[in-house]
């Protein structure tokens, strides 16, 4: 169900309280997997900027709690799963009909629904990891680039995929995980080479970063794990936006299929995620 918040319901947030620049004033964006986290903090940043999106997760209820939390007229949701051909369609046409045109495409959802040994992962688990993460942020970029209505080329759009430090170098306990972000970086140069000029596509790779999703990496003994880190801390998800922003704007016209680590000193340090 397409929800679009109305004028009237809800106070500016709390990002729009200083003056920021407005790189995004005038475009349209798609954030998957941004009822909570880093989604979240990047369709924020976006929209801090001037931009309007469209934010995307599997539950309804909690991704409507999120998108009531924006400026009223600059952001609408869709609920569905980033692996489903049908929901990426929608959300396509939806972006068109409401936007008439898309120009960044944040392949944010991704998932990572087993901690252990690549011996003990299942295939059938093994394969909705790559369902996921892989073949699900080549569809969203096939969706966007086949809908004449989206007009993602003439608009001279951007993609920026979510990689991980895991890709980089293998990591205890999420090594497949880490295989299917190895392989999103991989797309982003891929895909960066096929679609220039009109396309750019980026990838940022975090190490641990505070959601949900990590919490099994660093709950309980935080202080330990940031030990690791040469800048003392973990990840936030603004840390993630920041980057994100910058090769979604005009300021990274001339990069494409590049990945940037970010991970406070992680792997100068020799550690992993
Ligand atoms: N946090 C880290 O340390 C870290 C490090 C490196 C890379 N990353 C990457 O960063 C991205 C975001 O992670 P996060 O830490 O922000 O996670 P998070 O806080 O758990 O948020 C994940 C978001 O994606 C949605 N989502 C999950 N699976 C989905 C699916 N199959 N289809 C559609 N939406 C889905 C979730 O909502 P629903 O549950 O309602 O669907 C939620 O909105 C992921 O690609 C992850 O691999 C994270």
């Amino acid at each position: 169900m397409v929800r679009q918040r109305s004028i009237n319901e809800e106070k500016i947030g709390t990002c729009m309280s200083t003056p920021v620049a407005q790189r995004f004033a005038g475009k349209v964006a798609i954030v998957t997997g941004a009822s909570r986290g880093i989604g979240l903090a990047i369709a924020k940043r976006i929209v801090a900027e001037g931009g309007r999106v469209c934010i995307t997760a599997r539950k309804e209820e909690a991704l409507a709690e999120a998108a009531a939390t924006f400026p009223p007229g600059t952001v609408t949701s869709l609920a569905g799963k980033a692996d489903d051909p049908e929901h990426r369609a929608a959300v396509m046409d939806h972006v068109a009909a409401t936007y008439g045109g898309l120009d960044v495409l944040v392949n944010n959802a991704g998932i990572n629904p087993f901690y252990g040994t690549t011996m003990e992962l299942e295939l059938g688990a093994a394969r909705k990891l790559l369902e996921v993460n892989v073949i699900g942020t080549l569809g969203w970029v096939q969706a966007a680039y086949h809908h004449d209505g989206l007009a993602f080329k003439e608009r001279r759009g951007n993609v920026v995929n979510l990689a991980s430090v895991a890709g980089k170098v293998p990591s205890e306990g999420i090594g497949f995980y880490g295989v299917t972000k190895a392989a999103v970086m991989h797309l982003t140069m891929t895909l960066a080479a096929e679609l220039g000029p009109e396309i750019r596509v980026n990838a940022v790779a975090p190490a641990v970063v505070k959601t949900d999703f990590a919490k099994a990496l660093y709950e309980g003994r935080e202080a330990e794990v940031s030990a690791d880190y040469p800048l003392g801390r973990l990840g936030v998800p603004d840390d993630i936006a920041g980057a994100v922003m910058y090769f979604a704007a005009a300021d990274a016209e001339w990069v494409t299929g590049q990945t940037l680590v970010l991970d406070g000193g992680l792997l100068s340090a020799g550690g992993t995620a």
